[in-house]
């Protein structure tokens, strides 16, 4: 027995549009960005993650990076499946097993895929070397992360903004009573400042800058209680087509993104006036739940609370929160009735 359970491991994996991250015994053995570095002559993958995202906008002509999710769902098939591969192998580092063992796994979706997709996300799970694959939506497993007790008849509300899509949903007694899924999140915020650093300061920055700006200075608010300190943003100058460097203030990126978070607000409204009268009053007690990147951003938590006049609790470590529900999942397959098979 101790041999087939040797042979057997059980992985847990949420695989974003900009991380993707493993549970492999109770820990948190992968967290990387969802991309790949490929030689455009031979196909061959050059690169994963961390590494390939250095590459990442710095290519030549022979090398391009992949990113194979685009808004939450599998937009390159085959990249996707070597970077799942590439990923589990890392589990084991080194120490690679004298068999390759059998995966049992589960690994999340976002709620508002299609059946199209959601075969995609499992036949690239089982091409990486997945035997029993189940799958489970990711608004339930970053519930279930944040400690929720999803079985019990209380509905609570969970907004995941992740780096493709935000995810907002109801869930009571084991199951996603409504929700809402839009394509606008993190991704959005950095185009969003790309394209305000072209429009009002004439310069061309690269997404990467872009991410970083949002992170250093990025804010929900123009006005906020701490604010950080301004930003030097290096680029190109679209004029003379020389690099330069500007000075940013937080409230300039606050302008920048506003629209962007306009959109997520409007969706939680909308998603709070489809949700049943008897789960909405378990809500104005409990609050909203905020999970995913994009609840880093500051400020966040206090506009959506301003326009919802609910409380609103930023989850602890919220870029986990998933991969963390997909392995209490992970733990309780037999008895979770709403792990989905295909
Ligand atoms: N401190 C921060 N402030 C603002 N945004 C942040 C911060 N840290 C990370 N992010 C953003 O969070 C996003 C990634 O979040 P996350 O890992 O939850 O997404 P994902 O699960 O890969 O995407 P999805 O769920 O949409 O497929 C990125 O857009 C990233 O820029
Ligand atoms: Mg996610």
């Amino acid at each position: 027995m101790a041999l087939f359970n040797f042979l057997t491991q059980e992985i847990a994996i949420d695989l974003g549009t900009a991380n993707t991250l493993i549970i492999h015994n109770d820990k948190v053995v992968v967290d990387e960005p969802s991309i790949v570095a490929i030689d455009r002559k031979t196909d061959k993958v050059v690169a994963v993650g961390k590494r390939a995202m250095q590459m990442h906008e710095k290519t030549h002509e022979n090398l391009k990076t992949v990113r194979p999710l685009k808004d939450g769902v599998i937009a390159d098939f085959k990249a996707a499946e070597s970077m799942i591969r590439e990923m589990i192998n890392r589990i084991y580092g080194q120490k690679k097993p004298l068999f390759p063992p059998r995966y049992r796994m589960v690994i999340c979706i976002p709620s508002g895929i299609t059946e199209v997709e959601k075969r995609a996300v499992k036949d690239s799970a089982e091409q990486a070397g997945g035997q029993d694959v189940k799958m489970i939506h990711e608004p339930m497993a970053a519930a279930i992360g944040i400690g929720i007790d999803v079985e019990e008849p209380n509905g609570n509300m969970i907004i995941d903004i992740g780096g493709g899509t935000t995810e907002i949903a109801v869930i009571a007694l084991s199951g996603i009573v409504c929700d809402q899924s839009i394509r606008v999140a993190g991704d959005e915020f950095t185009l969003d400042i790309v394209d305000y650093m072209r429009r009002q300061h004439n310069m061309l920055i690269g997404e990467r800058t872009a991410e970083m700006i949002k992170i250093n200075v990025g804010s929900a608010l123009t006005d906020i209680d701490s604010p950080p300190d301004d930003y030097a943003v290096n680029g190109r100058d679209l004029m003379t087509g020389i690099p330069k460097q500007i000075i940013v203030s937080y409230s300039e990126i606050a302008h920048a993104i506003d629209k962007s978070i306009s959109k997520i607000e409007e969706a939680i409204l909308k998603a709070l006036e489809t949700t049943p009268p008897e789960l909405a009053a378990d809500i104005f007690k409990t609050g909203l739940y905020l999970t995913g990147g994009g609840a880093l951003l500051r400020g966040l938590d206090k506009r959506i609370s301003q326009k919802t006049k609910l409380p609103v609790h930023v989850a602890e470590d919220p870029l986990r929160a998933v991969v963390r529900g997909t392995g209490i999942a992970l733990k309780k397959m037999d008895t979770f009735t709403f792990l989905m098979d295909e």
